[in-house]
């Protein structure tokens, strides 16, 4: 069976590195590009740690540095209480020595689509700033690429609607007019949201087993997410442990029956006190709103068998 080509965009960040782990570590992968964006750190920061991650994970495809800010307006300060200053938890980090592909980050995604019409899967899990651009350079790359899977939005599902306002999820509330450029786009999409990306919880009992049996990359992830870990319990957002935001987008991809969804066209508010909502009109209910009218039904994550997908993340790392 050919593998699944892949194009990770990305602003790592903790989650986005554990996501890249398990790209890289699965057998059924072709990963051909990672593209950094501004987000859980500036552009440099995201783009150093993607090239870092590149020579610790050993994987050969080119990484092409991004957008450095949103389509509108400035980037907000990075998350630093998230994430550490470094992006990475704040773990010591080696001399880099892989190098950014020469093309910026929407070039590249153009070329790998050109050259593979059909059978990219991109996923992405920032700000979706990038993807926006790609379709800029080239309007007809959409209906060129096999499925895009994206970490961001919340839709009130399961009790999650915000994790940056009470309506918005950091990927689309770092650039709101891209997403709603990206999910009106005709390129087959689900949306995997903080709905289901809440409800996968990696204990701290999960990442010792891990440490313990997946060998230096079960140690990595034990190393990064430390810092991680310790956001979410100190803020009460879990007793025990941390999402897994940016492999539940992964997860998906490989495996889509691990989800539940609804399918519906979604559009992203722009300004107001809702800036960053995310907001399905479900494909059967019937209404008068015409700006959903003309767009794109697209996936919207709803359910997870989370213990599912946990078994799937550590048996990858641990067999690999
Ligand atoms: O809201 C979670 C998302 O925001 C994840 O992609 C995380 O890496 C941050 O970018
Ligand atoms: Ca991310």
């Amino acid at each position: 069976m050919a593998r699944l080509k892949v194009i990770f965009d990305t602003d790592p960040g903790v989650d986005d590195a554990m996501a890249l782990l398990l790209l890289a570590r699965h057998p059924d992968v072709e990963l051909i590009g990672v593209t950094s964006c501004f987000g859980n750190g500036s552009i440099d920061t995201t783009t150093r740690n993607a090239l870092f991650l590149k020579q610790r994970f050993g994987f050969a495809a080119p990484v092409a540095r991004g957008a450095a800010g949103p389509l509108v307006g400035d980037a907000s300060e990075p998350p630093a209480f998230v994430h550490g200053d470094n992006g990475l938890g704040n773990i010591a980090l080696p001399p880099i020595t892989a190098v950014a592909d020469p093309r910026p980050a929407a070039q590249l995604i153009v070329d790998l689509v050109r050259a593979n019409p059909g059978q990219v899967t991109i996923i992405a899990v920032g700000r979706m700033t990038n993807l926006a651009l790609a379709l800029k350079l080239d309007p007809q790359i959409d209906a060129l690429v096999k499925a895009l899977v994206v970490m961001g939005g919340a839709f009130g599902r399961n009790g999650h609607t915000g994790n940056v306002t009470p309506v918005a999820e950091a990927n689309i509330i770092g650039d709101p007019a891209a997403a709603d450029i990206v999910f009106g786009a005709r390129w087959p999409t689900t949306i995997v949201g903080l709905d289901v990306t809440m409800q996968s919880i990696m204990t701290a009992a999960y990442v010792e087993a891990l440490a313990r049996d997946a060998g230096e990359d079960g140690k990595f992830v034990a190393a990064i997410t430390d810092f991680y870990a310790n956001f979410y319990t100190s803020t009460g957002q879990t007793s025990d442990g941390l999402p897994v935001h940016d492999s539940s987008a992964v997860a998906y991809a490989l495996h889509p029956e691990f989800f539940t969804v609804e399918r519906g066209p979604v559009r992203v508010i722009s300004g107001g006190i809702a800036h960053g909502q995310t907001i399905l009109r479900p494909e059967k209910k019937f209404d008068h709103a015409a700006d959903w009218n003309g767009r794109p039904s697209v996936n919207v994550c709803v359910g997870v068998d989370s213990a599912a997908f946990l078994a799937f993340y550590r048996e990858t790392l641990t067999r690999s």
